[in-house]
C-alpha cells in the first residue's frame, strides 16, 4: 500500500496527534508595542517571539507563499509584490478572478520610487498629503514602472496604487522582507474584511500558512484611494476610507504652498460620476459591489428623503412584519446595527414572540470613526450568533461616516425608508 492511502485514512479519522491532510493556518502573536524605528529609520523589536513570527512571515514570502499580516485599517493577504508568480497566489487563495488591481505597501520612500518611472515628478498635492497621512490610510495613485510592477498587480493599468501604513507590525514585515507587499483584504470572495486575527482564520484558516496575529484594527475600514494625477488638477476620491475627506482638503488647504492652486477635491459617485471606470475598474476595491454577509443585509434609511413615490413605514410596523412574511424561521433573530444616539438607538426594541434581537452597537452620533472600526466585526459576529437578516440603521455622511455608508450600501440588499 502506498502513502497516499494511509495519510487519507489517518486523515479522515481525526487521531490527536496525527498529521491531518488539511493543515490550517499558524496564528503567529506579535507584539506591535515590541517594535518601534529610530528617528533614522532604523527598525528595532525588543520581543524575541515578535522577532521570530516576522522572520517566519518573511521566509514564507520570500519563498513566494502568501501571509496574513495586521494593518491600521484591516487585515491584509501579503505577497511579494514584484513577483507575478508570488501575487498570483494572492487572487487564487482568495477564490476571486485577477481582474482588480491590489494596493502595494510600502515602508519607506526609496522603495516608492523603485515602482515609479525615474521621471515623474511627485506633484506638490501629494507631497503634502504624504508628509501628513503617511504612514497612514491613504493610498495614492502613482504612474507605475511597467518594467518593475507587474501587470497582475496593475490589471493592466498604467498607475499603481501605493500606501505606507503605520501599523507596526506591517512596517516592520515589509522592512524586514526589503520589498513591497502586495495585500488586498484578507477575506475570502464576498465576506466583509476582517479587522482580527481569528475571523481571517475562519475565513481562510484552511488555505494559508501563517497569519500574524497584532490584535485588533483600529480603524477598521480599508485605506482611502485617491487620484490626483487627472489633467484638471482634482483630486478625485475613488473610494472613502479611514482618511476622511475633510481632512484631505483641510490638509491641502493648510500645508500647500502659497503660490499653489488648491485643488478640488471630488468623491467618486457624489460628486461625479464616472461610467467607464464603473464598467472596467483600474481601483483597488471598486470592483466587488457586494461584499456582504451571507445573511440579507437591510439598510434602514432614517435620515435621507425617500425617492418618489416610497412612503417611510412607521417602525413599529415594519418591524413587526419581519417575522411575518412567509417562510421565515420562528423565532426569526434579526441583528441591528445603530448608533446609541440615533433614532432607532433610542427607540426601544418591541417585545415580539416571533422575533429575537440580536444588538449591536456603533457607538456615538458624534464620533463615526467608531462606527467604521466596529462595522466589519460587527457583521461577522452577528453572522456568526446566527441571524437571520440584519438591519443596519443610516448614518450620517460625514467624516468616517461617509466610508461607513459607503461599505453599508455594498453590503445591503435592499433599502426600506423607515420613521421612528
Ligand atoms: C524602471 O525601472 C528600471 C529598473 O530600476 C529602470 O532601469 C528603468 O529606467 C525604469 N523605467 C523608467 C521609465 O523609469
Ligand atoms: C473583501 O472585502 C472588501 C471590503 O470588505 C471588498 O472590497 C472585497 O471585494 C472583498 N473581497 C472579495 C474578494 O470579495
Amino acid at each position: 500500500m502506498g502513502s497516499f492511502p494511509r495519510k487519507f485514512w489517518f486523515g479522515s479519522l481525526h487521531i490527536a496527534g496525527l498529521r491531518p491532510t488539511m493543515t490550517l493556518a499558524q496564528i503567529l502573536k506579535c507584539d506591535p508595542s515590541s517594535v518601534s524605528f529610530t528617528p533614522s529609520g532604523r527598525l528595532e523589536i525588543s520581543s524575541p517571539e515578535t522577532l521570530q513570527s516576522l522572520q517566519t512571515a518573511v521566509r514564507h514570502l520570500k519563498s513566494r507563499h502568501p501571509v496574513v499580516f495586521p494593518t491600521e485599517t484591516v487585515y491584509g493577504l501579503g505577497a511579494l509584490a514584484l513577483d507575478p508568480i508570488a501575487s498570483s497566489l494572492i487572487f487564487s487563495t482568495k477564490g476571486r478572478p485577477a481582474d482588480n488591481p491590489l494596493i502595494v505597501h510600502v515602508s519607506s520612500m526609496q522603495m516608492l520610487h523603485r515602482l515609479i518611472p525615474n521621471d515623474f515628478t511627485i506633484p506638490h498635492s501629494y507631497r503634502v498629503l504624504m508628509t501628513r497621512f503617511w504612514p497612514g490610510g491613504l493610498t495614492l495613485l502613482f504612474p507605475s514602472n511597467s518594467s518593475i510592477v507587474p501587470s497582475v498587480i496593475t490589471a493592466q493599468q498604467p498607475t499603481v496604487a501605493v500606501r505606507m501604513p503605520s501599523h507596526l507590525i506591517a512596517r516592520a514585515l515589509i522592512t524586514l522582507t526589503d520589498a513591497p507587499i502586495a495585500a488586498p483584504s484578507a477575506n475570502s470572495s464576498g465576506t466583509p474584511s476582517p479587522t482580527t486575527a481569528e475571523h481571517v482564520f475562519l475565513d481562510l484558516g484552511s488555505k494559508l500558512g501563517y497569519i500574524l496575529d497584532g490584535g485588533p484594527c483600529a480603524v477598521g475600514v480599508e485605506s482611502t484611494v485617491i487620484d490626483g494625477l487627472n489633467e484638471d488638477g482634482s483630486i478625485r476620491v475613488l473610494r472613502p476610507g479611514g482618511v476622511t475627506v475633510e481632512n484631505i482638503e483641510r490638509v491641502l488647504k493648510e500645508d500647500l504652498p502659497d503660490d499653489q492652486h488648491i485643488p478640488r477635491v471630488l468623491v467618486h459617485r457624489r460628486d461625479y460620476s464616472d461610467e467607464v471606470l464603473e464598467a472596467a475598474p483600474t481601483t483597488p476595491g471598486m470592483k466587488y459591489r457586494h461584499y456582504s454577509p451571507s445573511v440579507p443585509v437591510t439598510l434602514l434609511m432614517t435620515i435621507s428623503p425617500p425617492p418618489t413615490g416610497v412612503i417611510p413605514q412607521d417602525i413599529h410596523s415594519y418591524l413587526t412584519t419581519l417575522s411575518s412574511t412567509p417562510n421565515t424561521p420562528s423565532p426569526t433573530r434579526v441583528g441591528v446595527m445603530f448608533l446609541t444616539d440615533s433614532p432607532l438607538g433610542t427607540y426601544h426594541l418591541p417585545h415580539l414572540n416571533s422575533v429575537e434581537w440580536h444588538r449591536y452597537e456603533l457607538g456615538p452620533k458624534s464620533d463615526p470613526s467608531i462606527a467604521a472600526r466596529r462595522l466589519f466585526n460587527g457583521l461577522l459576529s452577528l453572522e456568526r450568533e446566527g441571524v437571520h437578516t440584519i438591519l443596519i440603521e443610516e448614518i450620517e455622511e460625514v467624516k468616517e461616516g461617509l466610508a461607513v455608508m459607503n461599505r453599508v450600501q455594498k453590503a445591503a440588499t435592499q433599502s426600506s425608508w423607515v420613521y421612528v
